[in-house]
């Protein structure tokens, strides 16, 4: 059903997509030229209102007309795509102020922070009842937001939470309805770096508002959305804003015009090779959505959870960074394996995922369960650079028997210079020729120039 709404998507917006596709892309790289990651905040907005469908030719042409005078300005949030922790994943509705505490000091001690795992972000069940005024407060749990928040800070991390627009989260805890201006200046005031909004049980009031009208229902769930961006956008602090609503209507087309810097386009993750797999193969067809400031999010990484094998946990890890999404890590730290740890922190899978390019990869060829996927990198000394992925995702070992690596399909010359980012290997001149074994439900991941 996913794939029959985006086709239809595409047909009914193609012309616009297109023109907005190619300033986007090169604005963002024209930025990346002048000054690295620090893309201009008001060039974000423009490159948001572009790469929504909806947006008018009057309001594109101003932003790109505007960016050049405002390219000194505030960094972009999210320039590349977020990374931290969620406690989601691994600890649910158990999770506590010792939880968040501990993974802190692990993200440190393990280098995951030094690796770019910064935030630290408290999934559902941290609320607890609203005071006299209706200020939002923590349970038990959690005895002082402030206090965690500071010692979050003093790790050079920073700190997360989550909400919902509804009157209950999913796990049926308070919240922001109502009270999301509060809400959001609560966060503030605690020093709360990235919000992640979770539909729930909002999806419930839009049913019982405009009964068997879908696209009403749509249009009160983008308000909600944006009633919240406002809400942060007052309180001055910059915090990363994360949609969660499963992608429902395309949210990819209209989660930059609500302020959105990363939406879930799934359902929920689990640790599952078969969910992980389904969803990340189901994000073919979405990279034009993607870019700094503004990433499709297939949720949480459950590398290290569950019984995901070290080759799934590779294809796993693989398949986020060729999506350019957001790596949240999502497993217990406190009994992290080393071999997980070196799966989290590979430098160069790492490395394609937040290229400043920006740019989110795509499957390029598919025979049966052997699938290709390439990303475009930032150039290297001048050259084009991709990461190129071969993914097995069958039952058994595949030798790819007559399969290249389809080079042209990725939009690259026939020989190109690669190194095997897990065998940590340079192969030097490789062609279409190249054979390569791939190992069931394995992944070998080329950087190539
Ligand atoms: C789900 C969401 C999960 C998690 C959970 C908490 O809706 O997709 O990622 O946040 O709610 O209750």
């Amino acid at each position: 059903m996913g794939m029959r709404v985006r086709s239809g998507m595409l047909k009914a917006g193609g012309l616009v997509l297109l023109v907005a596709g190619w300033a986007v892309g090169a604005g963002a790289q024209t930025a990346h030229g002048v000054q690295g990651a620090q893309v201009s905040q008001v060039a974000q907005a423009a490159q948001g209102a572009q790469a929504g469908a909806t947006s008018g030719t009057a309001s594109r042409h101003s932003a790109v007309a505007a960016r050049p005078h405002v390219a000194a300005t505030r960094p972009v949030t999210a320039a590349t795509p977020p990374m931290g922790w969620n406690s989601w994943n691994y600890f649910a509705g158990k999770v506590t102020d010792k939880d968040i505490r501990d993974t802190a000091d692990l993200l440190v001690s393990s280098g995951m922070r030094d690796a770019g795992y910064v935030y630290v972000n408290i999934d559902d069940t941290w609320e607890g009842e609203r005071d006299a005024n209706g200020k939002i407060q923590s349970n038990e749990k959690f005895p002082n937001m402030k206090a965690l928040a500071d010692y979050v800070h003093s790790k050079g991390l920073k700190l997360g939470i989550y909400s919902s627009p509804g009157a209950k989260t999913c796990a049926r805890f308070e919240g922001s309805l109502g009270h999301e201006e509060q809400d959001a200046a609560t966060y503030a005031e605690w020093g709360i770096d990235y919000l992640k909004y979770d539909l729930c049980s909002y999806s419930g009031a839009m049913r019982a508002q405009f009964p068997n009208d879908p696209a009403a229902q749509n249009k009160m769930m983008r308000e909600a959305y944006e009633k919240m961006h406002q809400a942060i956008g007052k309180t001055g602090r910059p915090m990363v804003y994360s949609l969660c609503q499963y992608g429902w209507d395309s949210v990819w087309e209209w989660g930059p015009q609500v302020g959105a810097n990363l939406w879930r386009t799934t359902g929920d993750i689990s640790a599952n090779f078969d969910r992980m797999s389904a969803i990340g193969r189901g994000q073919a067809g979405l990279a034009k959505y993607a870019g700094p400031g503004h990433w499709n999010d297939p949720d949480m990484l459950e590398v290290g959870n569950g019984k995901l094998t070290l080759d799934e946990n590779m294809t796993h890890m693989t398949l986020w960074a060729m999506l350019a999404a957001p790596l949240i890590a999502g497993n217990n730290l406190t009994e992290m394996k080393p071999e997980i740890a070196a799966i989290l922190m590979n430098k160069e899978a790492i490395a394609i995922d937040q290229d400043t390019l920006g740019r989110q990869g795509d499957r390029v060829f598919a025979d049966g369960p052997v699938e290709i996927w390439a990303k475009p990198l930032k150039n290297a000394a001048g050259h084009k650079s991709a990461a190129l992925a071969i993914f097995n995702f069958g039952e058994t070992a595949s030798e790819m028997r007559g399969i290249g690596l389809h080079l042209k399909e990725a939009g690259l010359p026939a020989h190109v210079t690669a190194r095997d980012v897990w065998a940590a290997k340079n192969l030097g001149r490789i062609g279409d020729d190249y054979k390569v074994t791939v190992p069931r439900h394995g992944v070998v991941l080329l950087v190539v120039r």
